[in-house]
């Protein structure tokens, strides 16, 4: 098994994400896993070619290796609450309920699935201001960064895995920040985009960087309903403050013991970096080393996103150019992702997802 680093294309300032070739992920020994592991969290993104016999038991099995003690879906049950705003998303493999089908179009048969209707997410659905019809096809957006966790009970997962099983081939797209920065990207049609949390503490400036490292960040109760009538920033990275966010007497009951109150850095166990980690729309207040608490969310949001954006510039932006049988592994507690794209209901699209909710909180800056 070799670990090859990604090659970053022309006018790219990517410094993460490699292949991983020569492995057997059906029979994953302990020193292969250690391999998997450490270049895992070197590289924040790793990427296996030529999967496509992988059961979804492997996909499940290997995705534990990270966490063993962990069994369940990232986000438990709470998908089962309709007003979720990742309800209508995925579909789950009933043989193999920590794996979920995500993709587009109409599909007669898959993993014990019948007659499902997969709908690849559009930014139309969530961005305050979409892309025109008629500059829809050419032209995308980051749909929404994040991380991948229920942020309420639940604890972030420390990876996800994401395969590609039916890809459809287009002409690339132009992902448009349309922020008045004039900032774009060619990407491939449904490209997932990934940047590296460690590189936007990194830009930070010294007092930015004390700033992230003893500040704390809380998430709303319940965050994909209470954000389910708010709408996004054009650039994927945050919610524009309109307050449509759903009052707490419209949520379900809210244990104030779940809430989920998680530092604004997480350390990597293996090279110790630190990355600044926030799910952008779910933030709701910041907790400031003395103690002080900004809950004015249009301020909240304007402090993360001023600490964020330099961090999706287009050159530091992984867009993975899909292609069927891939499997990719990222550390979900090191970068942000995002879908982008929008498919024509014609053009097919499977995808496999899994991750579990972690066994312990993410680390924190001073963590051992
Ligand atoms: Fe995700």
């Amino acid at each position: 098994m070799t670990v090859h680093k990604l090659q970053p294309p022309t006018g790219s300032a990517i410094d993460f994400g490699a292949e991983i070739r020569g492995a057997d992920l059906e029979n994953v020994s302990e020193s292969d896993f250690e391999t998997i592991r450490k270049a895992l969290y070197e590289n924040s993104v790793i990427l296996f070619k030529n999967q496509q016999s992988l059961s979804p038991r492997a996909q499940y099995e290997l995705t534990r290796m990270f966490d063993p003690s962990m069994q369940s879906y990232g986000h438990g049950k709470t998908l089962d609450a309709k007003r979720s705003i990742l309800h209508p998303d995925l579909k789950t493999i009933p043989h193999q309920p920590q794996v979920q089908v995500i993709g587009n179009g109409q599909v007669d048969s898959f993993e014990g699935l019948k007659d499902i209707t997969l709908k690849h997410p559009h930014h139309k659905t969530f961005h305050k201001h979409p892309i025109s019809t008629e500059d829809d096809r050419d032209n995308t957006r980051f749909y929404r960064w994040h991380i991948d966790a229920a942020l309420y009970d639940l604890e972030p997962p420390r990876v996800t895995s994401l395969m590609a099983v039916k890809v459809p081939k287009t002409e690339l797209q132009t992902l448009r920040y349309d922020d008045n920065t004039g900032d774009k990207l060619q990407v491939s049609r449904g490209s997932t985009a990934f940047v590296s949390s460690y590189k936007t503490y990194d830009l930070l400036s010294e007092e930015d960087k004390q700033f992230a490292r003893t500040t704390k960040v809380q998430y709303a109760p319940h965050p994909y309903i209470w954000m389910s009538g708010a709408r996004s920033l054009s650039d994927g990275l945050g919610l524009v403050s309109d307050d449509l966010e759903l009052p707490t007497s419209s949520l379900p009951p809210i244990d104030d013991s779940k809430i989920k109150v998680l530092p604004m850095c997480w350390k990597n166990p293996v090279t110790g970096q630190l990355a600044l980690q926030v799910h952008p729309s779910a933030v709701q207040k910041l907790i400031l080393a003395d103690g002080t608490v900004i809950d004015d969310l249009k301020e909240v949001r304007g402090i993360v996103h001023r600490l964020q954006r330099p961090g999706i510039a287009p050159e530091l932006v992984y867009a993975i150019d899909w292609e069927e049988g891939d499997i990719a592994i990222f550390n979900n507690h090191g970068v942000l992702h995002t879908v982008t794209g929008s498919f024509l209901p014609e053009e097919v699209r499977i995808f496999r997802q899994c991750n579990m909710a972690a066994s312990a909180p993410p680390m924190g800056p001073d963590a051992e």
